[in-house]
């Protein structure tokens, strides 16, 4: 565990430009699959949106980690037994318009994301710094029950 500080991500909303915005969602387990499958999922929708492939790489880097963070916090471990295991679920919005590509990844977990600088021997706390890296801006919003995670491109200069 690191010693800098930690830091609970404050509540903002992802941008949405005026316009016209296209918009889909994918409803996913919250099993380990829904890492590679949110990844395909993101390739294949932002294909054919004719997101820059730079872009859209970029977007499932942040994705994946995004993904793997709500599968943590909502995630039951229970094996492959089908009659037991729970069945959390999460949800994900894509959206793009003229001057933003938006991804969000909803999950039921209250717990807001902290930001925990990784030092140089741990083994985590490197997902949102990488969002923070290749993302215009991420951030989070707290709904009824669990809350929104996203990050967002600004797709003009
Ligand atoms: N969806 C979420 N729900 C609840 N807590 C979250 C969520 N996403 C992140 N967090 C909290 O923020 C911390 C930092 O997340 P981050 O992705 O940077 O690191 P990590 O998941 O601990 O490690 P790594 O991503 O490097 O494997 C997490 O340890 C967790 O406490
Ligand atoms: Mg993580």
């Amino acid at each position: 565990m690191s010693v800098s500080a930690i830091a609970v991500k404050s509540e903002t909303r992802p941008p949405v430009s005026v316009g016209p915005v296209r918009a889909e969602m994918l409803g996913l387990a919250a099993l380990p699959s829904a890492v590679p499958v949110a990844r395909y999922f993101a390739r294949a929708l932002l294909g054919s949106w004719e997101v820059d492939e730079s872009r859209g790489w970029e977007c499932r880097q942040v994705l994946s980690e995004l993904v793997s963070n709500a599968l943590e916090a909502t995630g039951e471990r229970g094996g492959a037994d089908i009659e037991t295991r729970g069945i959390a679920m999460m949800l994900l919005r894509f959206r793009l318009c003229a001057a933003h590509l938006v991804v969000e990844v909803r999950d039921d977990n209250a717990a807001l994301p902290q930001v925990t600088p990784a030092a140089l021997l741990d083994e985590g706390g490197r997902g949102l710094m990488l969002a923070e890296s290749l993302a215009s801006g991420w951030g989070t919003y707290v709904l009824g029950v669990g809350k929104v995670v996203w990050a967002a491109w600004d797709l003009v200069p």
